[in-house]
């Protein structure tokens, strides 16, 4: 898994993010979502040649501190679309960075920003927390929005749909 992390690699994903907002404050149950939404997001990283198709890249190198990348950090702009086809016409994009932050297993610290701009849904989502790659599920919380999100809070869950390296 190093080896796909630190060559060129492309991790396919998929959130599904419930959320509640405070416009839709009527209709909350506590224990109960009140949107709920599946995305799919793709992200391949720049090897040094892949300019066409790489939508994110290393901003800083992993540092000697353990296997798993501490210290890398990751600035992307990647494509959201609703199924998990790469070339789908994408629904938002998803912008932000992660980086990996333990030392004896994969964690990639998250923070970015949902944007979506469709006729469908126009506003943002912004997304943080911590991505235990190891996990099947990830919870990160969803601690703002604009637009059709105005106020959201809530979860996003990301679980890895393919992980592969492009050598
Ligand atoms: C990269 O992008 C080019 C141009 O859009 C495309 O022709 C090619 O198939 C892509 N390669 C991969 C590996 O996705
Ligand atoms: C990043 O780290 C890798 C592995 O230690 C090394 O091979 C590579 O040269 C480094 N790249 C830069 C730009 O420092
Ligand atoms: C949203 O999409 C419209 C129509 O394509 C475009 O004119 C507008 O600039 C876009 N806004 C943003 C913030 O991307
Ligand atoms: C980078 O990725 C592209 C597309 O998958 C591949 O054709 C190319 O050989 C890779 N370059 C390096 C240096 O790994």
């Amino acid at each position: 898994m190093r080896e796909l992390v630190q060559k060129s690699s492309c991790i396919f994903f998929f959130l599904v993010i419930s959320w509640s907002a405070l416009a839709q404050t009527k209709t909350i149950k506590p224990n109960e979502p009140c949107k709920h939404i599946v995305l799919y997001y793709h992200d391949i990283l720049f090897n040094g040649t892949n300019v066409a198709n790489a939508t994110s890249a290393k901003a800083a190198n992993a540092t000697k501190l353990g296997d798993f990348n501490f210290g890398m950090l990751v600035v992307f702009d990647d494509p959201i679309t609703e199924d998990h086809h790469l070339l789908s016409p994408p629904i938002a994009r998803a912008q932000g960075f992660y980086f990996y932050d333990m030392k004896d297993t994969y964690n990639a610290w998250f923070a970015y920003t949902l944007l979506f701009n469709s006729s469908e849904h126009k506003g943002t989502l912004n997304i943080m927390g911590a991505d235990m790659m190891g996990e099947e599920t990830r919870d990160l919380s969803v601690v703002g929005g604009t637009g059709d999100f105005f106020m959201a809070r809530g979860i996003a869950t990301f679980r890895t749909d393919t992980f592969q390296a492009l050598l």
